[in-house]
């Protein structure tokens, strides 16, 4: 086995302290993601949309990332890791994971709200990194354009979709991690996986996938990629 696909989901930064989207409590309990998350949000009220990625950002920077992150990166040591996330925080990355595709855009980087929402579609040179620092109206990118957030909204294109299924296609293993399979085009992203490569799926709900291939480790995160570890 040389490759291995990791997809994760909101769940694997839980135990980092960071909130999912759709658990009790989750942040979709709190907001709207349709007026925060959304380019109809966006387009009503960019405010409200920027307060809410700044508020992400102000936590991102209080947490670190778990041992399931890390453990994620160390298989780095012996496999080549994709790790293929619907999440917007720069926990695997802190984490040491050096091959990571955020599907959903990144909580820490911005663009001018008038540039094309294919990320590939235009050059690194429009996306600028803020760290943790706010965005508010009136900050403009050079070309004078409003900034917004480089997150793929609500009703936006996934251009990074192509680039992880071709990820997904050439793994000898999948492992997902923390994500309820609920948003597509991520969520159909497991089936792009070779008929021969087993999955594993790491979540302390029961998912039921109709998919032979699946393995469940029905815990959280850091006990199930401990566990997966340990038989690899
Ligand atoms: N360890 C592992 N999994 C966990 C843990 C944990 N400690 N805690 C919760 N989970 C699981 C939940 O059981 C659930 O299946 O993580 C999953 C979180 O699901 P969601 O909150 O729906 O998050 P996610 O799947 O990442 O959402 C996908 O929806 O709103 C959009 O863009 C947003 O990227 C996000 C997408």
């Amino acid at each position: 086995m040389n490759r291995i696909a990791v997809l994760t989901g909101a769940g694997v930064s839980a135990e980092s302290g960071l909130g999912t989207y759709r658990d009790n409590g989750g942040l979709w309990d709190n907001y709207d993601p349709m007026e925060v998350a959304s380019a109809e949000g966006w387009a009503r009220n960019p405010g409200k949309v920027l307060e809410f990625y700044n508020m992400q950002r102000r936590h991102l920077r209080e947490v670190q990332p778990n041992q399931a992150h890390r453990l994620i990166a160390e298989l780095e040591k012996k496999y080549r890791v994709d790790v293929i996330t619907q999440n917007v925080d720069n926990l695997h990355e802190r984490a040491g994971s050096t091959h990571v595709v955020h599907l959903h855009g990144e909580v820490t980087k911005v663009r001018p709200e008038n540039s094309c929402n294919d990320f590939d579609g235009f050059s690194e040179k429009l996306v600028f990194d803020v760290g943790y620092d706010p965005v508010v109206l009136g900050d403009k990118a050079p070309n004078g354009a409003q900034l917004r957030p480089h997150i793929v909204f609500f009703g936006e294109a996934v251009p990074k979709m192509e680039q992880a299924i071709d990820l997904v296609s050439r793994a000898d293993m999948v492992i997902i991690v923390g994500t309820s399979l609920s948003v597509y085009p991520a969520a159909s992203l497991y089936r792009y996986a070779r008929g021969e490569a087993p999955i594993w799926l790491i979540d302390p709900k029961p998912v039921s996938l109709h998919d032979p291939r699946i393995r469940q480790l029905q815990t959280v995160a850091t006990e199930g990629m401990k566990e997966l570890c340990e038989k690899l």
